[in-house]
């Protein structure tokens, strides 16, 4: 069986999906600064999914030790975490989610120079790791809650066949995944969260999301 590590995998996007994945049956490493906190997150997950699936480790070793690593971490942590990381994340797939929020305007679309966190990724780790983008605009919220979600996640990458592996972890979170083309396209899902929260916002929720339609599901 294939273990996803999660870094940043104490906090909310990573939690989330973490709690999903290991409900769903999959091996997960919570990666934390601390290992102590990765330990009692995978403790509670573990209550939580009523399973032995999750194990915490500091980020390095999680790194090392996950055949696909999912990056949740604030876009401020970013750049260093990768940096970190690198020699670790050698051979594998990231999966990006970071949306590059600027506070306080979290709801203006600020893209980086370089047009995308994920590229921006792909860029400073080489060709030896994988890219792919995902899961930006899905709410913790959503990941959270037991309702069927309503909302689909983009996937962007190189390759399509490494797209199509993390569309089956989207599957097993619960979501709906669609490839949605090259790396540098992550810049439209990266910006639509901008949109997002100024929605949540306006209409008083937490958790808006997108839908794809007019196409069926592969
Ligand atoms: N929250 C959402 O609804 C949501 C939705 C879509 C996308 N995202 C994206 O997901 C990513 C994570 O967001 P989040 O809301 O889950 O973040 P978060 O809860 O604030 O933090 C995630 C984790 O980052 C680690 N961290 C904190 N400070 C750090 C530092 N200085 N260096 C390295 N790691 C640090 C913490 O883990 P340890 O202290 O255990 O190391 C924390 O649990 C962001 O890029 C965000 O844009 C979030």
């Amino acid at each position: 069986m294939q273990t996803i590590t999660v870094i940043g995998g104490s906090g909310e996007l990573g939690g989330g999906l973490a709690l999903r994945w290991v409900k769903a049956g999959l091996q997960v490493i919570i990666g934390s600064r601390d290992a102590g906190r990765a330990a009692q997150v995978a403790a509670d997950i573990n209550a939580a999914a009523g399973n032995d699936l999750a194990r915490g480790m500091e980020n390095y070793p999680a790194a090392e030790a996950g055949d696909i690593v999912v990056l949740t971490v604030k876009f401020d942590h970013h750049k260093a975490m990768l940096e970190e990381l690198r020699p670790a994340l050698k051979g594998k797939i990231l999966v990006d989610t970071t949306v590059p929020l600027v506070p306080p305007k979290i709801m203006r679309v600020q893209l980086p120079e370089g047009g995308s966190v994920a590229v921006i990724a792909q860029r400073l780790l080489g060709p030896d790791v994988e890219v792919i983008s995902a899961f930006q605009n899905v709410s913790a919220a959503t990941l959270k809650s037991d309702a069927e979600p309503e909302c689909d996640v983009l996937v962007t990458g190189a390759k399509a066949a490494t797209r199509q592996t993390v569309i089956e972890l989207v599957e097993a979170a619960g979501f709906r995944g669609w490839h949605a083309g090259a790396l540098e396209n992550s810049a439209a899902a990266e910006a639509l969260t901008s949109l997002l929260i100024f929605m949540n916002k306006k209409y008083d929720s937490d958790h808006a999301g997108l839908r794809i339609t007019g196409i069926g599901q592969t």
